[in-house]
């Protein structure tokens, strides 16, 4: 009887495409300098294109947020997404404190507010218009969604933190186009089929 370990084995090598002389072996993946240089890591991860979120709240008051296009979504049944931190972020211990937070999904026009949201030592938000919810969340305006959330565990991964979070309110804006990350560069959809 095969064991869960030679299954996944062999489904590996069941799925592994011909040879068409751009993909080294398998058995060679491991050796890659990407796997011990955190910036070479970082490289290779920007071949996946991802939205862009913004997760902000008030905090004493204050609008105090940050970009993050590691948004996930995780659940429908209980509401669930997900957001990884990282531990060095000097904005998120205040983030966290917050009863609730906003993720906005950033719109095309959005990369100055991207870049605003992730610098420091400047009034992240002085040149982004925003609006609060009542229980303290912060949305970015002309965004594509806006997400109401609770934070519901925090799970160490790595030099990251999950951060799991509980969808209590929901704001469509199907007609804003949204902002693209893509190696490292802001950059906007492009419809291919017709139908
Ligand atoms: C497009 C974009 C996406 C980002 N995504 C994340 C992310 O998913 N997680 C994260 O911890 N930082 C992310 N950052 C970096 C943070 O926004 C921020 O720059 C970083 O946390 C440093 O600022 P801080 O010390 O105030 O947190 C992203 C930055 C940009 C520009």
């Amino acid at each position: 009887m095969m064991t869960s370990s030679q299954g996944h084995f062999a489904v590996r090598q069941a799925t592994h495409s011909p040879r068409d002389g751009q993909n080294p072996p398998a058995s060679r993946f491991g050796q890659h300098p990407a796997l011990n240089n955190p910036d070479k890591l970082r490289h290779a991860f920007a071949a996946f294109p991802s939205g862009v979120t913004a997760a902000c709240a008030l905090i004493a008051g204050q609008p105090t947020g940050m970009s993050a296009s590691s948004f996930t979504s995780v659940s429908l049944d209980p509401p669930l997404a997900s957001v990884c931190i990282a531990r060095s972020s000097t904005t998120w211990p205040a983030l966290r404190t917050a009863g609730r937070l906003g993720l906005s999904v950033l719109a095309k026009g959005h990369y100055a507010v991207a870049q605003a949201l992730s610098a420091r030592g400047i009034d992240r938000f002085a040149e982004v218009q925003w609006t609060p919810d009542e229980a303290g969340a912060v949305f970015v305006d002309k965004a594509c969604l806006w997400l109401g959330c609770e934070i519901r565990q925090e799970v160490p991964a790595g030099d990251h933190v999950i951060v799991l979070l509980e969808i209590v309110s929901v704001r469509e804006f199907p007609s804003a186009e949204p902002l693209v990350f893509h190696q490292s560069r802001f950059r906007q959809l492009r419809t291919e089929e017709t139908s």
